[in-house]
C-alpha cells in the first residue's frame, strides 16, 4: 500500500480516474459510436492530468488561446481539439480552422473573422459550429446556475443573433457544421441534457442543417456507483437527436470536467492546534478553504475522514484554515471524534475547479500534488518556492551597500555590525 503524502497535499488516484474515464469512453462506444471524448482543461490543468488524458486518446477541450496553447504544449493535435469560448484571438481561430480543430464560435467577432479567412481561402470550404443560448429554464424550471434571468453564452435564436451569424457565414461560404449547447445545471439531471438535445433537434429542423456534429458540452454528474450512469445520459441525448440526425453521420461531442476528475482527487491536512474559546473547539489545520472551496460557495457538506487515535467526542469542532482570513473554515463537525495536534484530516472529490482556482500566492503557495496506483505515490508537482514566485517578474533589487540606504532610510535599517 502506498504511504501516506506530507500534508498540506492533493491526492488523485489513479484507478479511480481510469475507472471514470473508461465508464464514459464504454457508455458513448455502445450508446454513440460516433463521438468525441473531450476533456474540460479549466475543469482542471494540471499537466500530469493532460497528458493522462492525451494518452487515453480524450481530445482536448479548451476555451482561451492560452489553454490552447497549454494543449499543443501537452502534445495534442490541433485536430484533437475542440476549441470553445468567446476570447478566442483571430490568429488562433484561423489557425484552429486551417489546422483542422473543431471550432465551436460564440462571439460575433469569431463570426467575422472567420468570414474574412473564408475570402482569403477560397479553395477551401471552411466548417464551424455555433454556440447556441438557450434558457434551460423554460424546460427544467429551476435549473439555471446564472445569477440574473438569462445565459450570456452563444448566439440566441429569439433575437435573431443565430440567424444573423449562420447568414454572415453561409454568405462566405463557410458551412455551419455544429451547434454547441454546453449549459451548466443545478442538479445535472437526465432532464437537462434531454432539454439540451431538443433545442438542438427544433434547431436542426428549422434551419434545415446538416451537421457534423452536436456538440452537447459538459456538466455531467459522476456518480462512483449509482444514477445516472454516463449511459443514461447517452441514451437519453440518442433518443431525442435520432429524429434529425444519423449518428453515424453526425458525431456527439461531450466535454465533460467534473464528472471525470471530482471524485479522483482528495486533500490530506493535518491539525496544527486546537483551541477552546467558550464553548467553541476551533481545530486549526495546516489547509485552507482557498484550497478546496476556492470560491467559497460550496453547500453541500464534504465527505471526509478522520485519521486520530481519539476515542472520544465532541459535540461541535469548527475545523479552520492557516490564513488570516475569519472566515477560512472548512467546516462543522457534528459529534465526532476529539482531534489533536497532528492527526489527519482527508476531505474527499475535491478535483473540480480547486487545483485551477488556487491563487498563486496568497500567504502560501498552492499545495504539492501527488498521483496514487495501486503501488505508488509519485509527487506530480511540487509546492512552488518563493524562487519560483518571483521568477520572470521585475522589482527593485536590494541596494549591495546596507549602509548607503541606511544613509537614505534612517538609522534602523543600519546593518548589525
Ligand atoms: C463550454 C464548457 N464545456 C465543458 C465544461 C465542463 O463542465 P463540467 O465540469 O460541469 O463537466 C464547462 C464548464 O463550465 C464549459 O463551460
Amino acid at each position: 500500500m502506498p504511504q501516506q503524502p506530507p500534508t498540506p497535499a492533493l491526492v488523485l488516484d489513479v484507478p479511480k480516474l481510469d475507472s471514470f474515464v473508461t465508464r464514459f469512453e464504454d457508455a458513448l462506444a455502445e450508446g454513440w459510436p460516433n463521438s468525441i471524448l473531450s476533456y474540460s482543461f479549466k475543469t482542471n490543468a494540471l499537466p500530469w492530468l493532460l497528458s493522462y488524458m492525451r494518452d487515453r486518446g480524450v481530445w482536448a477541450e479548451v476555451v482561451s488561446d492560452t489553454e490552447y496553447e497549454l494543449a499543443l504544449a501537452m502534445g495534442y493535435a490541433p485536430d484533437r481539439i475542440v476549441y470553445n469560448g468567446p476570447i478566442k484571438s483571430r490568429d488562433r481561430l484561423w489557425a484552429a480552422l486551417v489546422q483542422g480543430s473543431v471550432v465551436n464560435l460564440d462571439s460575433k467577432r469569431e463570426v467575422l473573422w472567420t468570414a474574412e479567412l473564408a475570402g482569403q481561402l477560397p479553395e477551401t470550404t471552411l466548417a464551424v459550429g455555433l454556440r447556441v443560448n438557450w434558457d434551460v429554464n423554460v424546460y427544467c424550471p429551476g435549473e439555471s446556475t446564472s445569477t440574473s434571468a438569462h445565459s450570456r453564452f452563444g448566439f440566441n435564436p429569439d433575437s435573431g443573433e443565430l440567424d444573423a451569424a449562420i447568414a454572415v457565414l453561409t454568405d462566405a461560404g463557410v458551412r455551419i457544421a455544429g451547434l454547441h449547447m454546453h449549459r451548466n445545471s443545478q442538479t445535472q439531471s437526465i432532464a437537462v441534457f434531454r432539454a439540451a438535445a431538443t433545442v438542438a433537434k427544433e434547431l436542426i429542423s428549422s434551419r434545415n442543417l446538416n451537421l457534423d456534429w452536436v456538440d452537447i458540452g459538459g456538466g455531467f454528474f459522476g456518480a462512483e456507483d449509482g444514477q445516472p450512469t454516463f449511459a443514461d445520459y447517452v441514451t437519453a441525448i440518442r433518443e431525442v437527436l435520432e429524429d434529425v440526425v444519423d449518428p453515424a453521420e453526425t458525431q456527439l461531442i461531450v466535454e465533460p470536467g467534473g464528472a471525470l476528475i471530482a471524485v479522483p482527487v482528495e486533500f490530506h491536512a493535518s491539525v496544527i492546534d486546537v483551541k477552546q474559546v467558550n464553548d467553541q473547539t476551533f481545530v486549526v489545520t495546516d489547509a485552507s478553504r482557498t484550497n478546496i472551496d476556492p470560491l467559497f460557495r460550496r453547500k453541500r457538506p464534504f465527505q471526509y475522514e478522520l485519521q486520530t487515535e481519539a476515542t472520544e467526542t465532541r459535540p461541535t469542532q469548527t475545523i479552520g484554515g492557516f490564513t488570516c482570513m475569519e472566515d477560512d473554515r472548512l467546516m462543522e463537525l457534528p459529534d465526532e471524534r476529539a482531534l489533536a495536534t497532528g492527526d489527519r484530516i482527508i476531505f474527499y472529490k475535491v478535483g473540480a475547479y480547486t487545483m485551477s482556482f488556487q491563487p498563486q500566492f496568497f500567504i502560501e503557495s498552492p499545495p504539492a500534488v501527488y498521483v496514487r496506483t495501486h503501488a505508488e505515490l509519485i509527487q506530480v508537482r511540487s509546492k512552488s518556492t518563493v524562487q519560483d514566485y518571483v521568477q520572470g517578474q521585475r522589482w527593485i533589487p536590494a541596494k549591495d551597500n546596507l549602509d548607503d540606504a541606511a544613509n537614505g532610510m534612517g538609522p534602523w535599517l543600519a546593518p548589525s555590525r
